[in-house]
């Protein structure tokens, strides 16, 4: 038995998981094994530092599987901004047909992509940034609760609403993201209304994540407690695994009495957060991680983590049938 839902059927796949992008881990040997397991493996735009190198990883991903997967490309507000329309070049030409797009201004970006006839998922934390992604035509929409790893938005609004907000209010598909790790947080977001679900921490502790297996082990070892809101005085709010930077990070934004960003910056560093994955040491800047670490026990392969996902949802969907009887009229 598969599901079958609308993203399963709109992007060729056959477990309705999407493994969300993420900046130094979604490169081609995560993404290809998502992909290879059945759900939508997704490569991060950003991760490669120019569109050249995005092309090079496109490339080598479709030496390792021949199902589809996509491309992550995040606008977030920066002193230079990357060149957004090159990357979307690159996806284009290299014959991409799945976008998922997250962050400000995504307009023009969405107009590149959808002319030339790609499937958009746009990741969104409020109703309203949904709405508005609807409006320029993205075929899904990408539910990300308060639960989620990395940025939060400013509104708090966990999934039990917003999903279902989404489900009364959006007029076009939607998928859940942010707080799933297993088969029964996909038979509930089905449940409310969802085609499916976007899953990024759970993914970081599989056995194909490019990361050292020391953060792992962290993941394993943590519970649902172990994360921080940092960056929330600058009305950019990111979810951050609750090490010793993050911690200090938090002491500064409290304390800070001249409220600038620059006494923060050194702690929250991009590069410093790289350099964890890479080295394994968990306290050696800050990284992203979701509420839903506290969910995650194991670190095993992409397809037996799907596998498994899928089998469980059945369960968990067979389980509530089993909870209701036809009334005999
Ligand atoms: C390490 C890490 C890096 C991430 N980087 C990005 C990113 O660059 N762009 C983006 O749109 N989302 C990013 N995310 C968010 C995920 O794509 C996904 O929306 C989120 O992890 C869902 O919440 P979950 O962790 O509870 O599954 C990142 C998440 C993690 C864990």
């Amino acid at each position: 038995m598969s599901f079958n839902t609308a993203l399963t059927r709109k992007l060729g796949i056959k477990v309705p998981v999407v493994q969300g992008g993420m900046q130094w881990v979604g490169y081609a040997e995560l993404a290809s094994a998502v992909s290879n397991a059945g759900g939508l493996g997704i490569l991060t735009a950003l991760t490669q530092p120019t569109p050249e190198d995005l092309r090079k990883e496109i490339r080598k991903c479709r030496t390792m599987t021949k199902n589809p997967f996509g491309v992550n490309l995040t606008l977030l507000p920066a002193m230079v901004p990357p060149d957004y329309g090159a990357y979307a070049q690159v996806i284009i030409d290299e014959g991409i047909k799945i976008v998922e797009t997250a962050g400000n201004n995504p307009g023009p970006v969405i107009n590149q992509l959808k002319k030339a006839g790609t499937i958009i998922l746009h990741k969104c934390t409020t109703i309203r940034h949904a709405k508005s992604a609807a409006k320029l035509g993205v075929d899904f929409l990408s539910i990300d609760g308060f639960e989620c790893a990395g940025h939060v938005g400013e509104h708090d609004i966990t999934n039990f609403i917003l999903l279902s907000r989404a489900r009364q209010e959006l007029k076009i598909p939607f998928i859940a993201s942010g707080g799933f790790a297993d088969g029964w947080g996909l038979a509930a977001a089905l449940a409310l209304g969802a085609e499916g679900i976007n899953m990024g921490t759970r993914f970081m502790a599989t056995v194909e994540a490019p990361i050292h297996n020391n953060i792992k082990e962290a993941i394993v070892n943590a519970e649902e407690t172990d994360t921080a809101l940092v960056l929330r005085r600058w009305k950019n709010t990111s979810r951050l695994f609750a090490n010793k930077v993050t911690k200090d990070a938090l002491e500064i934004e409290k304390n800070s009495t001249t409220g600038e960003f620059s006494e923060v910056a050194p702690f929250v560093s991009g590069k410093r957060g790289r350099q964890v994955f890479l080295n394994g040491d968990p306290d050696f800047g800050v990284w992203t991680a979701g509420q839903v670490i506290g969910l995650i026990h194991d670190i095993p392969t992409c397809q037996d983590l799907l596998a498994r996902i899928e089998k469980e949802a059945i369960q968990a969907t067979e389980r509530n049938r089993s909870l209701y009887t036809q009334s005999k009229l």
